[in-house]
């Protein structure tokens, strides 16, 4: 019946086009392969919400992948978070297990959330071998294994790992320092060996798929390889006799498969914590973790974060915080509150007063005027416009606070970073400052150090040093007493840049002249040591661009100034701060 059917249409057609022009479809596309990510959340509501959303950005469709999460042991708001996390995202996903527990909400002989007891470990390897036969179990191509505080920033990561058509496959990571997700050499009883190799990979300056006896945290495994059949954590190999922890058991047993490991630095792949102390706290290892992430990749961590918000807290025992903030730099202003926020610092943002803004009459109607003989010594300048706004900032704030009898206040200005666990660092040094009854005025956490060799530390309080002269108000603390000492100096009707202006009232400015305009040099000045805040830009760096320092001449509506022209500014960008080693900085 077919055959007179087919005879019919083709004599339709000229003939000899019967065979050449028949259009058949092609051959589809290959799906791309299947791959389980396992999920193992214990004690990280902190990253969750950035671990989670780098996840979902994952250039890699969903219906290819199933989800497999287990938590347990927690103390802290994981499960709710990762909960509402997998109900929201299930649908996308091909398939989610899903393996909570309430109870316990710690581990056997466990002295804190960061402590590993041997119940711990081998708990984790026997939640790492149902991930594995989970994903062996549905037929799974590959299983991809990422520690909740590992933040895969780069998209095409698991994309970029699958490539590599390796059996066991690790995307370097990132931390702040010089730790990452690999061995470049195991010694015979199985522990860490330093090798020549490790900082150049670490840092970049070689850049492949190198073989490497140890990769862990974030790992993929090409289940469909046959050497991979052999592979587990739990139960530990037979003639296994290194430390009992998960990551060196597999290891061995990659070994004992003759499975080689391979780590990937040919890109940058994302970002992973220092594993804290046994004994840190959980707050540790938040504020760490906000530390790293804050600092390194604010950018890219900003765009991973998923929609879970946090509570805001403030720093006890400091009344108000204060951001001095330029309106017209809503990218510093942004900046600084997401850095505020991750910190849970609670601060009142105010407008600086826009030194641009003002002319010459709105400055005689402030009362200001310039400190006789004032020029700046390097470029033989005078007061810009942009000091006496950033001058009027800060006398704003300390008016407001003895106004207002505030015992103590903190001032940003908007262009600073943090350094680690900067939040903790400041609540012991006030308790310490507390404790030895300092009779303080004044404590810097940000400014530049002129002469740091002539700083002598404080008794019985740590990291506390007499403060030498020095450029810059970054960041400080301030007593009642202390905003009292300054508004009685009467500075705006001899004003210079508060950052010179401060040094006098503590007797430790260079300038006699300029210190014979103010008797009652009496500020009790103390400089955190190191400092817990550096400036975002240096001058010289290409983004740097200073308020204080463009703007025009203050008493002067026509002419313009340039900093270009001060020394002093360029002699900050000379120095560059010891958190920020070339070495640092080049990863960032
Ligand atoms: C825990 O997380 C859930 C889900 O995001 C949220 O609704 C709840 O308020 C959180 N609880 C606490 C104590 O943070
Ligand atoms: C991947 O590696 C296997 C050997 O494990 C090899 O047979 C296969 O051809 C490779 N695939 C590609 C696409 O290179
Ligand atoms: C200065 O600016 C104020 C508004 O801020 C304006 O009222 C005043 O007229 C200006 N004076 C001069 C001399 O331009």
């Amino acid at each position: 019946m077919i055959l007179p059917f087919l005879l019919l249409f083709a004599s339709f057609l000229p003939a000899k086009s019967y065979f050449s022009e028949e259009k058949y479809p092609e051959e589809s596309r290959m799906q791309p392969p299947t791959v389980v990510i396992a999920i193992l959340a214990r004690n990280s509501a902190y990253s969750l919400p950035y671990y989670l959303g780098a996840l979902e950005r994952l250039n890699y469709p969903k219906h290819r992948i199933s989800l497999w999460a287990a938590t347990d042991h927690n103390s802290d708001n994981t499960t709710a978070i990762l909960k509402e996390w997998l109900t929201v995202v299930q649908k996308f996903y091909h398939y989610v297990e899903w393996r909570p527990m309430e109870k316990p909400t710690s581990y056997a002989g466990e002295l804190g959330p960061k402590h590993w007891p041997n119940s711990r470990y081998e708990y984790v390897m026997k939640l790492k071998q149902a991930a594995l036969n989970f994903a062996r179990k549905r037929w799974a191509d590959y299983i991809l294994y990422a520690d909740t505080d590992n933040i895969l920033t780069n998209p095409d990561t698991l994309n970029l790992l699958i490539a590599e058509n390796k059996s066991v496959v690790a995307p370097m990571l990132h931390s702040q320092g010089a730790y990452s997700n690999y061995w470049c050499g195991i010694t015979p009883q199985g522990y860490y060996r330093r090798t020549a190799e490790y900082f150049p990979t670490r840092q970049r300056h070689r850049l492949g798929c190198f073989p490497v006896p140890m990769v862990h945290s974030t790992v993929l495994l090409d289940l469909r390889k046959e050497g991979m059949k052999n592979l587990a954590f739990f139960p530990p190999h037979e003639d296994y006799s290194w430390p009992y922890d998960d990551i060196i058991v597999f290891a061995f047993s990659c070994r004992a498969a003759g499975v080689q490991m391979y780590l990937c630095n040919k890109e940058r792949y994302g970002f992973l914590n220092v594993p804290a102390k046994p004994h840190h706290t959980l707050e540790d290892d938040r504020l760490n973790f906000v530390h790293v992430h804050l600092e390194s990749m604010s950018e890219s961590t900003r765009k991973a974060r998923t929609s879970v918000k946090y509570q805001i807290s403030s720093l006890p025992d400091i009344g108000s915080i204060y951001l001095i903030n330029l309106r017209r730099r809503p990218d510093r202003r942004e900046r600084m509150l997401f850095s505020l926020n991750e910190l849970e610092i609670d601060v009142k943002v105010v407008d600086a007063v826009d030194g641009n803004a003002l002319n010459s009459s709105d400055i005689k109607l402030l009362g200001v005027d310039l400190l006789p003989g004032y020029y700046d010594p390097f470029s033989g300048r005078t007061l810009t416009k942009g000091e006496v706004g950033c001058f009027l900032s800060h006398f704003f704030i300390w008016k407001e606070m003895v106004d207002l009898q505030m015992d103590k206040a903190m001032i940003f200005e908007d262009d600073v970073r943090f350094q680690a666990n900067f939040k903790r660092r400041v609540i012991r040094l006030m308790e310490e400052v507390e404790q030895a009854e300092l009779d303080w005025d004044i404590i810097y956490v940000g400014r530049k150090q002129v002469n740091p060799s002539k700083e002598e530390p404080v008794e019985n309080v740590q990291n506390l040093v007499f403060a030498d002269y020095s450029y810059w108000t970054l960041s400080y603390i301030i007593s009642l007493q202390g905003a009292q000492k300054l508004l009685n100096a009467e500075p705006l009707s001899k004003m210079l840049p508060v950052d010179e202006f401060l040094p006098i009232m503590y007797d430790k400015h260079p300038n006699e002249d300029y210190m014979s305009h103010f008797p009652n040099r009496n500020l009790q000045a103390f400089s955190t040591r190191p400092l817990l805040v550096q400036p975002c830009h240096y001058a010289g760096d290409t983004e740097w661009v200073s308020d204080t320092e463009t703007s025009t001449l203050w008493d002067d509506d026509s002419v313009r100034t340039d900093w270009r022209g001060s020394h002093k500014t360029l002699k900050g960008s000379a120095q560059v701060p010891e958190m920020l080693s070339s070495a640092y900085r080049d990863e960032l």
